[in-house]
């Protein structure tokens, strides 16, 4: 066999040992997917519930596959979706729901699981940060009608480019597969082209709360770059992802270590949730979690004054990924009324994620921590 194709075929085999399930459909990225499951599943013009704080990607794949994407609130202590949330919209007739989990906190998906199933609606388990983390005893990515993986740039398993559907449905299978097959090849071009996006995107999600007439660049923008939300991998760009899954298990446990050298730096006990009591919170962590990111939660009023102080200490990988997604849902699909979601908002405005993972070790987090502590001396 080549040794591309065998790329390919052991990158399937790890998947089935992580997540369970009987087919895996490698794509180029998540989003083509979440695309392809909605246009295989034969959806047009259909309400699609997506959480109002999920990656923007998301959103983008819902409307470029001929959906309406509906925002649902979520629960402030997860980010992640919940029944009663999810019950609010059960009047627009919903087609599909992606819950995620966020951050690599498990969702409640046995629940949402039999939400779904009562009401009709597919369900597309959106585990692209979560690939490792255990949902209520089963491994993340094998809850649903469909589950997408994502190994692209600063993802669990970061490979830059990548992504997988995961199903126990071979003719869906199948119509996915068949669907994606006709997708672009990526190549040079295309990854220019998310490079120029990514940048855009950085550059305009940090000022659109404070200037909301920047929010008018988002539907050219669209049309310029929603192309990227869909493409496929040559045999050959799999090449180094067989080799990352096998190193995946040391960087698991890898990951958990930090995690506690975080929280002990930190003064935080997980398993408490501390109602904005503090200027930093911790979310609560269901258990099986397995961190993406080391997500916190800083008083909104400080929360950017805080990141810049962070970034002028040279700490860059601190973030303030996922902004709420109302702002581009409006610019992009005036015509759909959203309802209010006030807690996204909220935790969009309060969360930072500190880097986690390979390029990490214990003097760089000291030094996070440190840098933080002192912001809150001065504060
Ligand atoms: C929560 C979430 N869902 C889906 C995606 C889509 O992944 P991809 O970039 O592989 O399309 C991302 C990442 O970009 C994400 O963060």
């Amino acid at each position: 066999m080549k040794p591309a194709t065998s790329a390919a075929r052991q990158t399937i085999h790890h998947l089935r040992e992580l997540t369970h399930r009987q087919q895996i459909v490698l794509a180029g990225r998540a989003a083509a997917g979440i695309w392809a499951a909605l246009r295989a599943w034969g959806f047009q013009e259909q309400v699609v519930l997506i959480p109002a704080n999920t990656c923007y990607i998301v959103l983008w794949a819902v409307l470029h596959s001929g959906n309406h994407p509906l925002l649902v609130d979520v629960d402030r202590r997860t980010g992640n979706l919940t029944v009663e949330g999810l019950e609010q919209h059960r009047a627009a007739r919903p087609a599909a729901v992606i819950p995620c989990h966020m951050y690599g906190l498990p969702a409640p998906m046995t629940a949402i699981c039999q939400w779904a199933h009562a009401n009709g609606v597919k369900i597309i388990e959106d585990a692209a940060l979560a690939l490792g983390a255990t949902v209520e005893g089963q491994p993340a990515g094998s809850y649903g009608d469909a589950s997408i993986l994502s190994f692209g740039l600063g993802k669990m398993v970061d490979h830059q480019v990548g992504g997988a559907l995961l199903t126990d449905d071979p003719a869906f299978a199948r119509e996915v597969r068949r669907l994606l097959a006709d997708a672009p090849l990526w190549n040079d071009t295309l990854r220019d082209l998310t490079n120029e996006w990514n940048s855009l995107y950085w550059a305009l999600h940090q000022f659109e709360a404070q200037n909301p007439r920047l929010l008018t660049l988002y539907p050219p923008l669209f049309a310029l770059y929603a192309d990227l939300t869909v493409y496929q991998l040559a045999p050959h760009d799999w090449m180094g992802l067989p080799a990352l899954l096998r190193q995946f298990p040391h960087q698991q446990a890898r990951r958990t270590q930090l995690v506690a050298l975080y929280d002990a730096a930190l003064g935080i006990q997980p398993e408490q949730y501390l109602e904005n009591k503090t200027l930093c919170q911790p979310l609560q962590r269901p258990a099986g979690t397995l961190l993406w990111r080391y997500p916190l939660l800083v008083q909104p009023q400080v929360r950017d004054e805080l990141l810049r102080h962070l970034w002028e200490q040279g700490i860059h990988e601190a973030t303030r990924w996922y902004p709420a997604l109302r702002p581009m849902t409006t610019a992009l699909a005036p015509q759909l009324s959203q309802p209010l979601t006030p807690v996204a908002e909220t935790l969009g405005a309060s969360i930072i994620n500190l880097p986690l993972g390979e390029g990490i070790g214990e003097t760089a987090l000291q030094r996070i921590v440190e840098a933080i502590q002192a912001f809150e001396m001065n504060i």
